[in-house]
């Protein structure tokens, strides 16, 4: 018998945890996922930005294994020959004897396969009933039954130790799908799932303890000018305050200098992902800034793709009309350049008041003609198929926020997910982001939550919850998230009318900074970049496979749980310098204006302290019914 391999994870920062005693000759890694080329949501992240990393550590033994989507491979894929031999052999016998075969070779590697999600959960279930030498992990991203429970009107977080799961799942007639993803669960060597919320909801919905929380990271760029991403932010803004131009065209009597963009973006679960507080607070905030007759204009984003039958007549319009303003300004600049250029050249000052002639009168009259408008800028930038029933505009109807002349919160809804092809905003999802200042996500279920993650490693500021895997851990690395642009809310001790209206206050608290605080606020979010990055988090991902390899095959492996050691937990301090709040905000001149708040004037010298509070602390559930209005926070 060969000698038990010892495998641990020793190290915070850097990814050489395989044991020098590892041979990754002699094992291979298949990641199975519906989301790999396949985008849904937030699973398709996972696999994506994170495959460079395992593609670092496994190399060509590292397989991933998705649906076959046609305009996906198209787009994502490169088709090769398998390199390797054992998996050459095994395609040629899948080939040829209709896939039962696989697996089957001669001297079979130690295989270790990780299943995402109850889609692809059969195929565990599978291994472990025939028996395959298979080392089994299987990660829940969301359980079944919380995602319907929470999108119903249940008090979740204060009932999920009493519900009957298999009631629940029969009347929401998913009871085949919570089984699939129940068994998958209960018989892979190694379950983990995203956050220690869903850790919690598993063990009630699923009856099994994770044995590890696998956090979701990102693939964090590096830039090697500091504040590039704060010149990519000015570009990207820059695009959308055009798309705003046109949207808005005639009723464009608000300062585009002085207008915020908030956006909230994802797939459409209109509760679960807190549309309906954050459009119930925009219609607060309106009220706010309308009372103090703020300079300040809100534009909110909603990206969320519903069913639709293409973009409207009036959004399309707009577009083209701004087109049209800019074509005539560019004309009449080169009739006006030329008349410039022949004045010049015969040595005469040009008689400015025959610059321009009737005929440029004339084009420029048109083009403003062409701006008159009877109707409101529109709300919804497609047809939407299921129009009166639709969840996002019902409430915009009930609230009364439509774009008119007086609203100080304008909203747009951008029923599908962004594309730099797109006629109408061409920017993909992440220009989008940097172009905007708060992503705004007050979710109520939401295992992890990536669309704030995203902004954070942008450097864009973004309101998120502590019923979200994201924001409870921010929560517990931060010692004061907000300073650094993580605002967090509270869903869990508060009822929903006291979240919407801590949502309004830090909405109102956002839209009081001047530019120079929305700068310095920037630079810190971009800081906490390297907390979400796969280098560092891609270790709980070594420790799941470790621990699946032992199990598996007990008699090669020994999995040694890492030590609690200091660094296994850090959390960054308060920043050292003046908080940008604007009620602290202090000028460096007594001629401060607004041109003034390009520069950066705090030095900031942000060290990470490392503490010894452990990335494991234990997780209290809420214990307030979500629907009841209560005062003060109540701990446990
Ligand atoms: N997203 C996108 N295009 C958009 C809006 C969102 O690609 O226009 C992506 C976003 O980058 C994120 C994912 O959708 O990675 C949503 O993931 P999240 O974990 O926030 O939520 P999920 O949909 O998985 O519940
Ligand atoms: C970045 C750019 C600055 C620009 C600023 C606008 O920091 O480097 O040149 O003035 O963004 O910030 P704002 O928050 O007003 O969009
Ligand atoms: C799920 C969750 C989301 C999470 C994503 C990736 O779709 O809804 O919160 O970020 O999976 O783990």
């Amino acid at each position: 018998m060969p000698l038990a391999r010892s495998l641990s994870v020793t190290s915070l920062s850097g990814l050489e945890e395989w044991d020098e005693e590892f041979d990754r000759e002699d094992a291979v890694l298949f990641e199975i996922a519906w989301e790999v080329a396949n985008k849904v949501g937030g699973i398709y992240t996972v696999i994506q930005t994170k495959a460079r990393l395992t593609c670092e550590e496994w190399g060509e033994n590292y397989f991933l294994v998705g649906p076959y989507m046609e305009s996906s491979v198209r787009t994502q894929v490169e088709l090769i020959e398998p390199c390797n031999a054992t998996l050459r052999r095994t395609i040629d016998k899948m080939n040829s004897s209709g896939c039962k075969y696989a697996a089957q070779c001669d001297e079979p590697p130690h295989i270790v396969a990780h299943f995402h999600e109850w889609l692809a959960g059969l195929g565990l279930v599978l291994c472990r009933q025939r028996q395959l030498p298979v080392a089994t992990i299987f990660t829940t991203h969301a359980t079944l039954l919380g995602r319907y429970l929470c999108a119903g009107s249940v008090d979740f977080y204060n009932k999920l130790a009493e519900f009957n799961v298999d009631k629940e799942a029969g009347d929401r007639q998913i009871y085949h799908r919570y089984c699939l993803e129940r068994a998958a669960a209960r018989c892979a060597h190694v379950f983990t799932t995203v956050s220690q919320i869903t850790a919690i909801e598993a063990e009630h919905l699923l009856k099994r303890k994770p044995d590890i929380v696998t956090p979701n990271g990102l693939n964090v760029k590096k830039f090697s000018a500091m504040h590039e991403f704060q010149n990519l932010h000015a570009q990207s803004k820059a695009r959308i305050q055009e798309f705003v131009r046109g949207h808005f065209y005639g009723h464009l009597d608000f300062n585009l200098d002085k207008t915020v963009f908030l956006f909230i973006a994802g797939r459409y679960e209109f509760s679960n992902k807190g549309a309906d507080i954050f459009l119930e607070a925009l219609a607060r905030l309106n009220y706010l800034l309308r009372v103090n007759h703020s300079e300040v204009t809100i534009i909110a984003f909603f990206i969320m793709p519903a069913r639709t039958n293409n973009f409207n007549v009036e959004t399309l319009k707009g577009q083209a009309v701004r087109k049209q303003l800019w074509d005539t300004a560019q004309t009449v600049k080169e009739r006006f350049g030329k008349k410039l250029y022949e004045s010049l050249l015969v040595g005469q000052l040009p008689d400015v008041s025959k610059m321009l002639d009737k005929e440029d009168f004339t084009m420029m009259k048109r083009a403003i003609f062409a701006t008159q408008r009877q109707c409101l800028p529109p709300i919804c930038t497609h047809n939407m198929l299921e129009d009166s029933s639709d969840p996002i505009l019902n409430c915009i109807r009930r609230i009364g926020l439509f774009n008119s002349a007086q609203d100080r919160v304008k909203v747009i809804f951008h029923p599908e997910f962004l594309s730099s092809t797109s006629p109408l905003l061409p920017v993909d999802y992440e220009e989008f982001v940097r172009g905007c200042h708060l992503g705004v996500f007050p979710s109520y279920y939401e295992p992890w939550g990536y669309t704030p993650a995203e902004c954070t490693v942008m450097g864009i500021p973004s309101v998120s919850t502590n019923l979200s895997g994201f924001g409870c851990f921010m929560e517990e690395h931060i010692a004061d998230p907000s300073a650094y642009g993580i605002y967090i809310l509270d869903r869990r001790y508060r009822g929903v009318d006291e979240s919407c209206n801590q949502l309004t206050s830090f909405l109102f608290q956002f839209c009081q900074q001047s530019r120079r605080q929305r700068i310095i606020q920037r630079n810190r979010t971009e800081r906490l970049s390297d907390l979400l990055d796969w280098r560092y988090l891609g270790r709980y991902y070594v420790s799941a496979r470790h621990m699946a390899l032992a199990k598996a095959f007990p008699d090669t492996y020994i999995y040694e749980p890492q030590e609690p050691t200091s660094a296994t937990g850090f959390r960054y301090p308060r920043p050292a310098s003046v908080p940008p709040s604007p009620a602290h905000s202090l000028h460096s001149s007594p001629h401060h204006s607004e041109a003034e708040d390009e520069e950066e004037p705090y030095d900031e010298d942000l060290e990470v302290e490392k503490d010894r509070v452990n990335i494991r602390q234990p997780f209290n559930l809420p214990n307030r019914n979500k629907n009841q209005t209560v005062g003060l926070p109540e701990k446990n």
